[in-house]
């Protein structure tokens, strides 16, 4: 079952719903073979999440006068993107974690080859279905955002930076890649797609990159005091590991005041933008969610 985001906002909710139904229909079916990988990757994606990425798409895309279905694809292969990049985030070469979602890790639940090849074969359906909107310039443009310049290049750091001490701008630059840059492109691919205007794309993309780093800046501080039956995955995790984090850095009351500020800064890069307020609804839950 999907976490419920923000339960007071039936829109969002009923989002979350179609989200879930088109991933369902979208991804390979039970029993179709190979089976057991397959029956892998709906374990992961299927398990919930909030479906922030994919909302983020459809809601960007519709602000810019996107109609129609033709966002669901393409807003569903971010969360499969999204859901590759948790499966391989907790192998045990990597952060080493036995909860996600509220079930055992994929690596848990099934060998971890399995695992490893789950994550990757919703990377690849992930870019069949980006690459059946036509729109080459976003397909591109996700490849980017998940490859060494982005996703990746965070990832890569992160563990690099475990035991050692970091300053502000090295934690700052980790979370920016591995986190913020696919909130960014999610932002921006409804945009895209909805053929809107390179102002309101470049708007989009400030904005993306403000939330995005508030985003995992909040995910910090959940890890630190969070509950684990919120938010469906172990806490500690952070610093068993030594990983850079905010709290870490700067300790939690200033992460909690930088995480404050960006998401400030984050509505008001969309103060000239008609149809803000979805968007600073958006923002403001990000701040305060406790999953
Ligand atoms: C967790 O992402 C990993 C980070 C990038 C911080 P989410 O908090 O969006 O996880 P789900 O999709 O809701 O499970
Ligand atoms: C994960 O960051 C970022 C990506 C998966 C790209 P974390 O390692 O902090 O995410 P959680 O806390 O395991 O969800
Ligand atoms: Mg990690
Ligand atoms: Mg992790
Ligand atoms: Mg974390």
């Amino acid at each position: 079952m999907t976490d419920t985001l923000m339960a007071d906002t039936s829109l969002f909710v009923s989002l979350q719903q179609k989200i879930d139904s088109c991933l369902d229909s979208l991804l390979p079916s039970v029993g179709s073979s190979p089976a057991e990988l397959h029956e892998a990757m709906r374990y992961s994606v299927l398990a919930g999440g909030k479906r922030l990425r994919p909302i983020l798409a459809i809601t960007s895309y519709q602000a810019t006068g996107g109609k129609g279905d033709a966002i669901m694809a393409p807003a569903c292969a971010l969360e499969l993107l999204h859901t590759y990049s948790l499966i391989h985030d907790d192998l045990p070469c990597m952060d080493d974690d036995d909860f996600r979602r509220g079930q055992p890790t994929l690596h848990r639940q099934y060998p971890e080859y399995v695992a490893v090849l789950a994550g990757d074969a919703l990377h690849a359906l992930a870019f069949v279905l980006l690459a059946e909107t036509g729109n080459s310039d976003i397909v591109a443009e996700v490849g980017r955002a998940i490859g060494t310049g982005g996703m990746l290049g965070g990832q890569v750091r992160d563990v690099q930076a475990e035991g050692k001490d970091v300053t502000l701008a090295q934690v700052e630059d980790i979370h920016k890649h591995k986190t913020a840059a696919l909130i960014t492109a999610s932002v921006k691919l409804g945009a895209m797609l909805a053929e809107a205007p390179s102002s309101t794309i470049e708007m989009f993309e400030a904005f993306g990159r403000k939330l995005g780093l508030a985003f995992q800046i909040v995910d910090d501080i959940l890890d630190i005091e969070g509950d684990p039956q919120l938010l469906g995955k172990s806490v500690g995790a952070d610093n068993r590991l030594a990983k850079a984090t905010y709290p870490k850095v700067v300790g939690l009351v200033r992460s909690r005041e930088i995480a404050a500020r960006l998401i400030a800064e984050a509505k008001a890069t969309l103060a000239d933008f008609q149809n803000k307020e979805v968007f600073c609804h958006l923002a403001d839950y990000i701040l305060s969610r406790e999953h």
